[in-house]
């Protein structure tokens, strides 16, 4: 079948880890007779440099008229001084506004080919780490009214935090979905001893909890969850989360599993037309020199496949190829130890690619 893929390479080692994806996928087109046609939309800084704005209108239709979009990470220090309207950053929350991709899935895996990256002692990982953080991503204090004004004691900013009972019901009942075919239980992070908004959040998720009689509820506060992390990991099995909470919360989730270059992300709304991403940045202390991890950002490919072009057993072929490449003991510098074998971005990319192709 044919495809059009909307690529949206962004800064720093964006461009490296995107290519290595690319070249995963076209193993998978070879393998399986499919044809993927990418295009290469700006966004962030690099489209500031070109029409100096982050997200310029020609990305957002590029992307409405793809059936996915794949992206690596935008920002760098070259942009840190523009206005906030005018940061690369502006650029991703604009195109998952623009697309509608409220719901964020982050899966959090302890792959046991690398237990000994993980910062966590032993005895807390022996159970294994996995879990999923499903984070809104498009309402709360990344979206809500902003602004400057004057106060008692001068010029004052402020940002705010709101969600409405339909923007809460549709992201947890992503999350009770999710949790039904894993271990059925959903872990509603909140700080409902202090805000309004969490109250709000709270009750909702209660009440769409009573559609899903099979999946156990249970509340934390946001505090306590980042504490429960790295105290017993296990313990989670879907955390359902507002966008501030789950921004902080998925790198947590992500640094105990031993890699942030190890993580995928969709960005889903009610479209098929999702968005798959790393969960990390673009990494520009590293940018350009072939050292950075593909692999958090070929998993994603694998979740495109999947997710928004329905072609399952080509996903799990990446994500089978992606656990070869590390059982024959292949890393990339961020998961190198002594003893194993050292990959390069492409070199990575290229392994997954050939074991697509060899299977
Ligand atoms: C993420 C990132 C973004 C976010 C930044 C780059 C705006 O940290 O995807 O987690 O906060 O959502
Ligand atoms: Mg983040």
């Amino acid at each position: 079948m044919e495809f059009k893929i909307a690529v949206l390479q962004g800064d720093g080692i964006g461009p490296e880890i995107t290519n290595a994806a690319i070249s995963v996928l076209d193993a998978v087109a070879i393998k399986f007779g499919h044809k993927f046609n990418y295009r290469f939309p700006l966004i962030g800084g690099a489209a500031i440099d070109r029409d100096g704005v982050p997200l310029p209108q020609s990305t957002i239709d590029e992307c409405k008229s793809s059936q996915a979009v794949l992206l690596g990470a935008v920002g760098g220090p070259k942009w840190d001084n523009l206005p906030g309207h005018l940061r690369p950053e502006k650029g991703l929350l604009g195109i998952r506004n623009a697309l509608g991709l409220y719901a964020n899935i982050r899966p959090a895996l302890l792959h046991s080919e690398l237990k000994g990256a993980s910062p966590l002692k032993n005895e807390i990982t022996k159970n294994g780490i996995d879990l999923v953080v499903v984070r809104e991503l498009i309402g709360g204090i990344y979206f809500g009214e902003r602004g400057l004004r004057n106060s008692p004691n001068g010029k004052q900013a402020y940002d705010t935090e709101a969600y409405s009972v339909k923007e809460v019901e549709r992201i947890a009942r992503i999350a009770f979905d999710l949790a039904k075919n894993r271990r059925r239980k959903v872990t509603s992070v909140d700080k409902a001893n202090v805000l309004d908004s969490s109250k709000l959040w709270r009750t909702t998720v209660a009440k769409v909890a009573e559609s899903f009689p099979d999946v156990q509820l249970e509340n934390m506060f946001v505090d306590n969850a980042a504490m429960q992390l790295v105290r017993d990991p296990s313990q989670f099995d879907v955390i359902l989360t507002s966008n501030m909470f789950g921004d902080i919360l998925s790198d947590e989730a992500a640094m105990i599993t031993g890699s942030i270059g190890l993580l995928p992300s969709s960005s889903l709304g009610d479209s098929k037309c999702g968005l798959f991403e790393p969960i990390h940045g673009s990494a520009p202390d590293i940018a350009g020199k072939d050292a950075a991890n593909p692999i958090a950002t070929i998993l994603s490919a694998a979740m495109l496949l999947v997710t928004s072009l329905d072609l399952p057993a080509e996903a799990t072929a990446v994500e089978n190829a992606v656990k070869r490449v590390l059982s024959k003991g292949w890393r990339t510098p961020d998961i190198y130890s002594t003893g194993s074998k050292k990959a390069t971005c492409s070199k990575m990319g290229e392994l997954i690619a050939l074991e697509v192709l060899n299977a």
